[in-house]
Parts: structure tokens; sequence; C-alpha cells
């Protein structure tokens, strides 16, 4: 459930009329409800509900300083994968003990900084890292909290790039291998072991594989704790997929996956982390285009937006749907006509949609993608020089421009010059 709404014809975000911001910012650009923010995190608080738990937001799906001020309000901790990533977290008021630092290259800089302002624990990748990590805390004169991400060998049946519990994907370790790993661990100093860490990938739409990794998670749990190790925290990860296509089966919710949590690993006396990211920011953004041209081809018609690939990347990269309505709403059993949904990017990957039926839209309707608060605006680039579009935040009946569009000047003045060019 979202709360994008049609009222009086018009879609909405919340309480407020998308032609209304369209008009105060200009289109394309990115629209957030609170609302639907805080219900999503709340989901996942009902799933865990018993269990000792942090919900560590993954900011990669959306690292807006307000969205990601309102999730730690709500009591979410943060997720992170970098430093920028880190710095975003702080400066959003996160406590350092309330975020977790994932990733498999986490740098020396990175490290330091972490360890500098506070960190709840690095999630380890390998040993290499576990080895930088160890001297870098020991030259500090601190002690790192780590859990070790264990790569279950387990097909997420997601998307490719994705998709990340598979031996053959790069991160974790291999679990067969965890028992050696947590032994080097130990000897190392500079370094607490507190934990395991697991993430499968992305988008899941099926339990099993969660319930197929906990599983052995739990397993090493028991394995690790009778070598001697302290494992107090599960790092869970995230994953947990979204309805992109409301006309198809809907994925698991959040409550059902807590009971995967509960069966698994719930009687194992650990704290636990999850990592959601999608789940929490995807239905709560829309992005919103206008249409430019609606041009007749050869035996197809292009709806030609002012939104593009560089906008929202995900069609382009991984060939994924994104629901796209008319802010209009149409007349009940309006004619529908197929439309090439595209943007003006000088290549046919600039695409968003092939042969999709919408009512007959006409040069300046405007349009709605669904599903587009997570991994959109957060992968939008300037390609073709086009500037990074604003993100609004509405609660209510109010908005605020969370993110405004640069100006040109802006982009072409953050280029220097050499003095031989
Ligand atoms: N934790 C870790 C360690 C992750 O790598 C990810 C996502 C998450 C948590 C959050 O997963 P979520 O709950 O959002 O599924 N750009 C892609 C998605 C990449 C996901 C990468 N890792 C997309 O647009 O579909």
């Amino acid at each position: 459930m979202d709360h994008f709404l049609y009222q009086n014809g018009i879609l909405h975000a919340e309480d407020v009329p998308l032609p209304e911001i369209a008009a105060s910012v200009g289109t394309p650009f990115y629209v957030y409800s609170t609302a639907t923010l805080t219900r999503h995190f709340d989901l996942f608080a009902e799933a865990l509900d018993g269990l000792p738990h942090l919900i560590c937001f993954a900011m990669k799906s959306n690292s807006n300083q307000a969205v990601i001020k309102h999730m730690a309000s709500l009591g979410a901790g943060m997720d992170v994968v970098s430093g920028g990533e880190y710095l975003r977290a702080k400066a959003a008021g996160v406590p350092g003990d309330r975020i977790v630092f994932s990733g498999v290259g986490k740098t020396e800089a990175e490290m330091r900084l972490a360890l500098d302002g506070g960190i709840r624990q690095f999630n380890v990748e390998s040993e290499p890292e576990m080895a930088r990590l160890s001297r870098v805390a020991s030259e500090m004169g601190k002690s790192a909290p780590i859990t070790i991400r264990v790569n279950p060998d387990v097909d997420a049946k997601t998307h490719a790039k994705i998709s990340t519990g598979r031996s053959e994907d790069k991160f974790g370790i291999p679990i067969a291998r965890a028992r050696e790993v947590y032994a080097l661990a130990a000897a190392l100093s500079g370094l607490q072991v507190i934990g395991i860490d697991v993430h499968i990938g992305s988008q899941l739409t099926d339990l099993e594989p969660f319930e197929i990794a906990y599983n052995k998670v739990a397993e090493l749990t028991h394995q690790l704790r009778a070598d001697g190790h302290t494992i107090s925290r599960l790092d869970l990860g995230g994953g947990l997929g979204i309805p992109y296509q409301r006309s198809n089966t809907a994925p698991p919710l959040p409550i059902e996956y807590g009971e995967v949590i509960k069966r698994t690993v719930g009687d194992l006396g650990c704290e636990i982390e999850i990592e959601p990211g999608r789940l929490i920011s995807g239905n709560a953004g829309l992005l919103v285009g206008s249409t430019i041209y609606v041009k007749h081809g050869e035996g197809r018609d292009f709806l030609i937006l002012d939104a593009a690939m560089n906008d929202l990347i995900r069609p382009a990269m991984y060939g994924a749907w994104h629901d796209i309505v008319p802010v209009v709403e149409p007349a009940p059993g309006a004619e529908q006509t197929p439309y090439d949904i595209v943007g003006p990017v000088c290549e046919s990957g600039d695409t968003f949609a092939k042969q999709r039926s919408l009512p007959a839209l006409a040069e300046g309707d405007l349009v709605a993608f669904r599903s587009a608060g997570a991994y959109g605006a957060v992968m939008s680039s300037e390609y073709n020089s086009r500037p990074l579009i604003p993100e609004v935040l509405v609660k209510g009946d109010q908005f605020a421009v969370i993110r405004a569009r640069p100006t040109f000047d802006d982009m072409i003045n953050r280029d220097t010059l050499p003095e031989w060019v």
C-alpha cells in the first residue's frame, strides 16, 4: 500500500495534487511520501516484534538527507556502503552506534572515518579486509566490532545483477570456510567478533531462499559458539521484494518474512538486524515526467517524455518494469493505446517500456512512474548534461523540495580548466 491515489480524478501524493508540485518545481521530479516510508518501517517493526532488533535502512536505495533523517526519527539505524553514505548518515544525526558498514571494498580511509566517528559494526567480507581493519584499528588504539559476511551459496531466484549469495558472486566468504576465518579473526588484534552477516540478494519474491540461508546461519551460530566465539548479533541483510507490476501476484509481506526469521534464528538469543532498502523506499516514491511529443512512428507510437534513463536507469540496466500511469485519471473504460515510452537521451536504450497500454496522451500531459523511490534518484546521472532532477517530500498537504535541481551554471562550473587548454 502507498499514499499515491487519485482524488477527484488527479493523482495525489498524500494530499498534494501532483500537478501542483509540477507547477512549482518543473518536471521531471521525484516525489516521496512520508506516510508511506513510515508505514513500511512499521511493517518491519511489527514483523520483528518480540525479538531484540534494529532495522537498518539500506541507504543505497535512497540517501536523501530528509528521507534518512525521517527514517532515523522512526528508530531506524542505517546500513552504509561507503564513506559518503556514512557521512550522510552522520549529517542526518544518526549516531555511530546505529550505523552498520557493509561492502566488499572498504578502504583504509573509510575504516578510519567510521572508527573515528563511531560504528555499530563492520560487516567484513574477506580475509584481506579483515587484516586491514585489524591493522587500522590497532594503529588507532581501537577495537572494531565485526561480523563476517558469509556467502551461503543460495540462489535468491532474482535478477542476476542483484543476486549476491551464490558462490560465484563477489560477496562474503564461503560459508564452508567460516569456522576457519572466524578463528583467524579471533586471533587478530583490534577486532571484536560479535556476530554473523548474510545478504543473499535484492528484489526477492520468494521466501524460500531466505529460509535456506537463515537456517545455514543458525547452524553456523551453533558451530561458532562451540568453537568459543561470541555470536550475539545476526545481520540478515535486506532484499525483500516489492510489487513493481500491480497486475502480478504480490511478493510476500514483511510479516511473513518476520515469521521466517523467527522460525530460523529466533531462538538463538541474538539481536537481529535487517537491512531493508527497497521495501521501505521503493513504493514510497514516484518519478513524474511530462510528455514532450507524441511521435507517430511506423507501426508504433512513441511517447517522448522529459524524463530519461539518466533519471531512472532501472529499465535500461535491468530490463525492470515500472508501472506508468497518467496523472489525470482516465475515464472508466477509456480506450487504451500502446506506446513505446521513451526519454530524450540519444540511445535506443533510453526506453522505459515498449508497447505499454495507456489512455491517449498529448503534449504536456504528466505521467508517473510508480515504485521509483528506491534505486531511482540515487542511481541517476547527468548524462547528456541533463541536470539531476529535484526530489520532493510530501507530508499530508505539505511538500518541500529536498534536493533542488542544479542550474546549468552549477553544472558547468563544476568543471575546471587547466591553464594549457
Ligand atoms: N544490504 C546489502 C548488503 C545490500 O547489498 C543491499 C542491496 C541491501 C541490504 C538492500 O537490499 P534491498 O532491501 O533494497 O533489496 N540497484 C538495484 C538494487 C541493488 C541492490 C544492492 N544491494 C536495483 O535497482 O534493483
